[in-house]
C-alpha cells in the first residue's frame, strides 16, 4: 500500500494548520465540483470492495444473517432506546448496522453512495426480511424532505468526505429539533499513529492510497486508488456547532472494537496496535450532538 499526501493539481491550497475554531469559521467550502473526480475514483474503489466484503471473515456475513446485530458496544450504550425512533444511517456499506438498527425497533432509512453495495443490502435486508429503506445517494448531496429523530453514523467515514460543513448542514436538515446525531468513528490520533504519513488537520488537497486488497480479508487481486481528507477534532467539533448540532457528549476509547492492520487483541472485542502495547492510545470517539 503506497501512502501519498497531497495530490498534485487540482483544487486551490486548503486551510492547512488550522489551530482555532475561530479561523475554521470563516472558511466555506462550497464547491463540491473540484472534488468530483476524487468522489467517483472513491465510489468504484467501493463498487469493487463491496462484494469482496461481504464474502469476508471480517464482517461474516453468514452469521450475521442469523444473528442481525452487527453494533458495538460503544455505539449501543450511545444510542439508547431506538424502539420506534425514526433513524437516518449515513454511510452504511452493505446495511449490516441499518439491519441491526431496525432489528432493534428503529424505523430506518440508510444512504451510500456506492450502487453495488446498496443493492447488495437491499438483497439481504429482502433474504432475512428486515425493512430498511436504502437510498444511494451522496452524503453531501442528500436532501430527503423529510427529519429524523436520530441520525447516526460510524467507523471510517469522515475521511471520504472533504467538506465537513456540508455534512454538518445534511445532518442538520434532515434531524428534528431536539433530535440526535451520533457519530462513533475512529480517533483522528490513532490514524496518524497507525501508519506514517497522515497529517492532523485538513487540507483540501486530499491524501491518496493506492491499494491493494482492503481492510478485510479477501481481495488478493483488488487494486483501488482512493482518496481521503483528514478532519481534526476542532474541524468536526465546529462544523457541527456552527450548524446548530449542540455537542452534549465526546468519549474517547483506548481499544479498537475491530482488529485492523498492525494490532493484537487485548481483551475479547478489545484490540490494540502491537507497537503501542505499552502507551494508552486513542483508537475511537463518540460524540453526540443535539440539533437545536
Ligand atoms: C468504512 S464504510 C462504513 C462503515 C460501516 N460502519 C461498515 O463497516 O459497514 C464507508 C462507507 O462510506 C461510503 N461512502 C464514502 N464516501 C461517501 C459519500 N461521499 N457519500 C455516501 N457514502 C459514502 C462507502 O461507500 C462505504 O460504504
Amino acid at each position: 500500500m503506497t501512502h501519498n499526501q497531497g495530490v498534485a493539481g487540482s483544487s486551490p491550497a486548503g486551510p492547512t494548520n488550522i489551530h482555532s475554531i475561530e479561523t475554521y469559521r470563516f472558511i466555506i467550502y462550497s464547491n463540491l465540483d473540484k472534488f468530483k473526480k476524487y468522489l467517483e475514483s472513491n465510489k468504484q474503489s467501493w463498487n469493487k470492495r463491496t462484494p469482496i466484503h461481504i464474502k469476508s471473515d471480517f464482517y461474516r456475513n453468514n452469521s450475521f444473517k442469523k444473528k442481525i446485530n452487527s453494533l458495538k458496544s460503544i455505539e449501543i450504550d450511545s444510542l439508547g432506546d431506538v424502539r420506534r425512533k425514526s433513524l437516518l444511517h449515513l454511510q452504511c456499506h452493505f446495511g449490516q448496522d441499518s439491519m441491526s438498527l431496525a432489528k432493534m425497533g428503529a424505523k430506518v432509512t440508510a444512504v451510500d453512495f456506492s450502487n453495488i453495495a446498496i443493492k447488495e443490502a437491499k438483497k439481504i435486508a429482502e433474504e432475512i426480511n428486515i425493512p430498511v429503506h436504502f437510498i444511494e445517494s451522496d452524503v453531501l448531496k442528500l436532501n430527503l424532505d423529510k427529519k429524523f429523530d436520530i441520525i447516526f453514523t460510524s467507523y471510517g467515514v469522515i475521511g471520504w468526505l472533504p467538506d465537513l460543513n456540508k455534512w454538518a448542514k445534511t445532518i442538520a436538515n434532515h434531524l428534528k429539533v431536539g433530535g440526535e446525531f451520533l457519530l462513533t468513528e475512529f480517533h483522528p490520533f490513532f490514524q496518524m499513529i497507525q501508519d506514517d504519513g497522515y497529517n492532523y488537520f485538513y487540507d483540501s488537497k486530499p491524501d491518496y492510497e493506492i491499494e491493494s486488497g482492503t481492510y478485510t480479508d479477501g481481495g488478493e487481486d483488488l487494486s483501488t486508488t482512493t482518496y481521503w481528507w483528514n478532519h481534526s477534532l476542532t474541524n468536526i467539533f465546529s462544523a457541527l456547532e456552527s450548524n446548530k448540532l449542540k455537542i452534549i457528549e465526546f468519549k474517547e476509547f483506548d481499544y479498537s472494537p475491530f482488529l485492523l492492520r498492525g494490532m493484537i487483541k487485548r481483551e475479547d472485542g478489545k484490540y490494540i496496535l502491537e507497537k503501542r502495547q505499552k502507551n494508552s492510545t486513542p483508537y475511537v470517539f463518540n460524540l453526540k450532538a443535539l440539533k437545536q
